[in-house]
């Protein structure tokens, strides 16, 4: 098969491409990626020189290059990560969300449409569990749960998994659609919570935690994410949906005592110090109290369930930060930089 993966050298599609190019060396992979802050070719230096994988940087909101790519390398299924994906930039500055998530769907939809005869192809949308909007102390999200965003991001990404699905029921493309919770693991962009508390945690900075902390995230660990999709696209079902989670729910204020202990065990550092370092913060506005995924679809008709339990994951990804301060260094640019007086400066 020829796979085209968009979004290839962001966090969870660079987990992607290095699970499985060199697992399967039969299948060719093609890294569609624009290079956005958020990427980084050094997340894929184990598969870069690889004879069965091929990187192209291409924007997604530009048809004419993005036909270009489908031309030359004729996917027989797509995997579509490409995304702005961080929350809290969406509220500080929604157009780019709006950009790529619903036009450059839109604009992929129609490169597959041109390019598979009716019927034939795949494209497999990763979506997440924030188009659901929030849930109270109980219950779960289901494949059913009506779409309630809350955010720019997740109303963009409502927006993409509802195009996706009419181009299924209208032009008969062949589509699935996967709404996974809150990933965490190695090469994510310190942005996001684990990652930025690790790294605040290394240099001894403030831990701001929004709010009292009491919000719920379901945390999956992003091998077993990569895992669900790669079992969706090999014997999932056209048109269907399935929702991935860990089974795992936590408080904020518990990752983030979790990290101190595991910092502290892992470096030597005095549990106590590091759990001083914790600062409530202002609220993140429209702020989901809770999100928890209902994953017995997939389990039951697919044969999957996460590997890692949140302990296990959470130690591996410390481990992983605590051993790859190259790549540490190589995303903390002056964007990054940027990016951290304009969302936490004021807070
Ligand atoms: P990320 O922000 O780390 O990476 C996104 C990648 O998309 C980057 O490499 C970026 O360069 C690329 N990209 C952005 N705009 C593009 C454009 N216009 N054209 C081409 N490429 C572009 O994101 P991630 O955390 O790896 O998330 C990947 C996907 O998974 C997203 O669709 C996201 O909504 C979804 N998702 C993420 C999580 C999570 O916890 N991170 C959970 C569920 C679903
Ligand atoms: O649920 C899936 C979603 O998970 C994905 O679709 C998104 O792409 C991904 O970014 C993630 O969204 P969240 O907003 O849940 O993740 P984030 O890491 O930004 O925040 C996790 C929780 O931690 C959330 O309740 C906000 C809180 N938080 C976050 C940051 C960055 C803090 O308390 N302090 C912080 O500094």
């Amino acid at each position: 098969m020829r796979i085209l993966v968009t979004g290839g050298a962001g966090f969870i599609g660079a987990n992607f491409l290095n699970l499985l190019v060199p697992r399967h060396p039969e299948h060719h992979f093609v890294n569609l990626d624009a290079l956005t802050y958020a990427a980084n070719l050094g997340s894929l230096e184990a598969v870069a020189n690889r004879p069965n994988y091929t990187f192209e940087r291409v924007d997604l909101c530009d048809f004419s290059a993005l036909r270009a790519v489908f031309a030359q390398h004729k996917p027989d299924v797509v995997v579509h990560f490409a995304a702005e994906s961080h929350v809290d930039r969406s509220i500080t500055g929604p157009r780019a969300f709006l950009r790529t998530n619903v036009e450059g769907t839109f604009n992929l939809l129609e490169a597959c449409r041109e390019l598979w005869p009716p019927g034939q192809g795949l494209l497999h949308h990763v979506s997440t569990d924030e188009v659901f909007g929030s849930l109270g102390a109980t219950g779960l999200f289901h494949e059913e749960t009506r779409y309630d965003p809350s955010s720019p991001y997740s109303a963009s990404k409502a927006s993409s998994d509802h195009l996706v699905r009419a181009w299924h029921r209208t032009f008969g493309l062949p589509v699935r659609v996967s709404n996974c919770s809150n990933n965490y693991g190695p090469l994510q962009f310190p942005e996001k919570l684990i990652p930025l508390l690790i790294l605040n945690l290394l240099e001894r900075k403030p831990l701001p935690v929004y709010g009292q902390g009491l919000n719920v995230r379901d945390w999956l660990y992003v091998e077993d994410h990569c895992e669900a999709i790669w079992v969706i696209i090999n014997a999932g079902q056209n048109g269907r949906t399935y929702n991935v989670g860990g089974r795992s729910e936590q408080r904020n204020i518990d990752v983030v005592k979790k990290l101190c202990l595991l910092i502290a065990e892992e470096s030597g550092a005095p549990e106590a110090e590091l759990v001083g370092l914790v600062r409530h913060v202002p609220d993140r506005p429209g702020h989901d109290l809770r999100y928890a995924i209902d994953s017995s679809r997939i389990e039951a008709e697919l044969g999957w369930k996460p590997r890692e339990s949140f302990e296990s994951g959470l130690r591996k990804t410390v481990r992983w930060y605590l051993a790859n301060r190259a790549w540490i260094d190589s995303v903390r640019t002056g964007e990054y930089r940027r990016w951290i007086e304009l969302n936490y400066g004021s807070r």
